[in-house]
């Protein structure tokens, strides 16, 4: 089956043409990163707009680069939420004109299912019951997924996503967005023991995370020591360098700390790592110690699949289609749309 699958959801207008729900035919990213850049975060205003004028190129673009027209598409999935409104509704609108036009089949997705489900492309099958960490910029969430398609969430953040933590401290300190990329780079060059950063604690069976007290901590530093924004084209200083270094390896830590949790207080046969922070170089190597300690597979997509894309959604949309789900015409943008089907975070993990 050669599923279309769209993904609007904030900054990056995407398109894929997925084959039976694992073979990439095509995957291309227009991103909007320039257009963002001097404000430091994502306007939603302009995203909605540069949308609108990506999505009939870059669905051409995917189309081409498969090598199939749009007759030979059997299927179309969108993303319908989380994200912004006005971004969810470009693609929403323009995946439902082409499945009318077209028709074919229409089906909404959780662009939090579809982070899940990037890992079937270069990995064996997830063996279940599974742990997710899903770590992006608008969100932060631990699942634990006994069997396919069903969600329990275990944690998720309190404030501020994990990536959003990185891209404030990059605006912070004039490094620029996103600041994910720049501040893994950098922090190489950093001493990671140098300023020390608390955890946030919380109890045995609670698996929430916090970043903005670490984000306060981080402007607290830089004021006290009268640290200014680096310049561009300026060499960064040592003490940035040694600030963010400690600044990621708190984040790192933190995620790990309730990662290596969960893993012993719930069964998993395969652990994954999605979102855009998990190209993070320090938190890869991390996870990856960890599955190796807990003998559990990790599974982690390469960067393209593990930032927002449109692959991703149609092979979340695979199985349910399989499965004759559709959605109706009156599908719209759910901003706040949820995952998971229990909340799982107040209850003992015996009795999850
Ligand atoms: O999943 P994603 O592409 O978009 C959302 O759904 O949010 O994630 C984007 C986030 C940004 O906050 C970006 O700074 C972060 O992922 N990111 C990283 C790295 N690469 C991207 N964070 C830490 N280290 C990286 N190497």
């Amino acid at each position: 089956m050669l599923i279309l699958g769209i993904e609007t959801s904030c900054d990056e207008t995407a398109a894929a043409v997925v084959e039976d729900g694992r073979i990439v035919r095509s995957n291309l990213v227009a991103t909007q990163y320039a257009i963002h850049r001097p404000y430091g975060g994502i306007v939603p205003e302009l995203a909605s707009r540069e949308h609108v004028r990506n999505i009939v190129p870059i669905v051409r673009a995917a189309l081409e680069d498969a090598g199939v027209t749009f007759r030979e598409i059997e299927a179309i999935a969108v993303t319908r939420g989380p994200g912004l409104i006005g971004s969810l509704l470009v693609g929403i609108c323009y995946a439902k004109s082409l499945a009318y036009a077209l028709s074919r089949p229409l089906l909404g997705v959780n662009h939090h299912e579809g982070h899940i489900f990037s890992v079937v492309f270069e990995n064996p099958p997830v063996r279940h019951p599974a742990l997710a960490l899903v770590v992006s910029g608008g969100d932060t969430s631990l699942f634990w997924i006994p069997e396919p398609e069903r969600y329990h969430l275990l944690g998720h953040t309190r404030d501020d996503a994990a990536g959003e933590a990185f891209d404030k401290v990059a605006k912070l300190l004039g490094l620029g967005y996103p600041g994910g990329p720049v501040i893994d780079r950098l922090a190489k060059c950093g001493n990671p023991r140098a300023v020390r950063f608390t955890i946030p604690r919380t109890s045995e069976n609670d698996f929430d995370f916090s970043f903005s007290g670490l984000k306060t901590a981080v402007v607290r530093y830089v004021r006290e020591r009268e640290i200014r924004p680096v310049r561009e084209g300026e060499a960064v200083p040592e003490v940035i360098l040694d600030l963010l270094a400690s600044f990621q390896e708190t984040v790192v830590r933190t995620l790990l700390e309730r990662l290596s949790r969960a893993l012993e207080q719930y069964e998993a046969r395969t652990l994954i790592l999605t979102g855009g922070v998990a190209c993070n170089t320090r938190l890869r190597e991390e996870v990856f110690r960890l599955g190796k300690e807990a003998g559990i597979p990790v599974y982690v997509p390469s960067p393209p699949l593990t930032t927002d894309n449109a692959a991703m959604i149609a092979a979340a949309a695979y199985p349910k289609l399989l499965r004759g789900e559709r959605s109706g015409w009156d599908m719209t943008a759910e901003p706040g749309l949820r995952l998971h089907q229990v909340d799982a975070r107040r209850i003992p993990a015996r009795s999850a």
